[in-house]
């Protein structure tokens, strides 16, 4: 086969996705969010996003071939998220998925959304040097992951054993008043406050076996820092200056990831540091991570946001490294795999 062409839907949270991908260039990339729903409820709602993404599914899909200027019927595979995600919102997209493959005959991938955050970046960077180190971030998602090879073997090297650091930001405007997603407010007024403000902890390394997790992450303490401080300041009658509170939360945030993202590399040997998912828009973040890839001599690779975003490039991506590895596709009674 020359360059692979494969279809791939993106259904695990509160976006429907599709895109068309031929080796590494991008066809089209559709994406529809059910955001504006659930900001009202300070959150996502399962259930709201599984409806909306019964009804976005269809014209998604066939926005996604129409752009690339094609049927089902020209791709070579396609590819859907089986996991981590929503379970109501993954049996959508999966379902969908299963049945456009009955239908055409076409080979069909569950693929890892984490491991689909990693893959897009070839679209914009090409190949992945060998030992190359992930920092995939979002609300629901922070993992550090050992790349070997991409289609066949990824290892996790850490986790967050709470809270996602995209949540803690959401949970911590949600408390100083921001709707939701607050992340972005939360960066907007860091830059304008400062970060030595208020001693926010950088989050234990210890599970609660006690056992030393020195790459796991752990915000929900930082957010609970973080509450008991600024309810103490309005206790007291005084205001909350949110400015400094938000530099404080954002520099301790960023540092940790940064840190540990950078210590993972030198124990690897790696000279490249891929970033994916929404909290990558953070600015604390990609300074941290532009300034320490600086000092430990690591490339670090940030995409241009639309890939960082949950989208259909990054699984249609996956699944051209799964057809060009030889990889078996998925039988079509696969399940899907809410926690991956
Ligand atoms: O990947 P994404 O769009 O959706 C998933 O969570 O899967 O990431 C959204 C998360 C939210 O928690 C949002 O508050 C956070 O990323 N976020 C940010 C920024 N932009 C988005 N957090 C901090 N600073 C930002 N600029
Ligand atoms: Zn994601």
């Amino acid at each position: 086969m020359s360059e692979p062409v494969v279809l791939g839907i993106e259904s695990t949270c509160d976006e429907t996705a599709a895109a068309v991908v031929r080796g590494r260039t991008l066809l089209s990339n559709v994406v529809a969010s059910s955001m504006d729903e659930h900001a009202r409820y300070g959150g996502v709602i399962p259930e709201i996003a599984s409806r909306a993404h019964a009804e976005a599914f269809v014209p998604v899909v066939s926005k996604a071939l129409s752009d690339a200027n094609m049927e089902l019927d020209d791709v070579d595979a396609i590819a859907v998220s089986a996991g981590p995600g929503l379970a109501g919102c993954l049996a959508v997209g999966v379902s969908g998925a299963k049945a456009l493959a009955w239908a055409s005959g076409k080979p069909i991938y569950g693929i890892n959304h984490v491991i689909g955050h990693i893959a897009v970046t070839q679209l914009q960077f090409g190949p992945f040097p060998k030992d190359t180190l992930a920092l995939i971030v979002s609300g629901g998602h922070t993992s550090l992951l050992h790349v070997a090879d991409v289609a066949r073997h990824v290892d996790v090297v850490g986790t967050t054993l709470d809270d996602a650091a995209g949540e803690c930001f959401d949970k911590v405007a949600r408390l100083l008043g921001f709707p939701y997603p607050g992340g972005p407010h939360i960066d907007r007024h860091a830059r304008l406050g400062n970060p030595d403000a208020i001693n926010v902890p950088q989050g234990l390394t210890k599970g609660k076996s006690g056992k030393e997790h020195p790459y796991d992450f752990s915000f929900s303490g930082v957010k609970t820092a973080v509450a008991r401080w600024v309810e103490a300041e309005r206790a007291a009658g005084r205001p909350v200056p949110v400015d400094d509170v938000c530099a404080s939360l954002a520099s301790s945030v960023a540092g940790v990831l940064a840190d540990k993202a950078m210590h993972a590399c030198e124990q690897y040997g790696s000279k490249t540091l891929i970033v994916g998912g929404g909290f990558t828009a953070n600015s604390q973040l990609r300074s941290e991570l532009i300034m320490s890839g600086r000092r430990h001599d690591v490339e670090v690779r940030i995409p241009e946001l639309r890939l960082c975003t949950d989208n259909g490039a990054m699984v249609a991506m996956l699944g051209v490294n799964l057809v060009e590895a030889g990889v078996r596709p998925s039988s079509l009674d696969f399940a899907i795999d809410s926690a991956m």
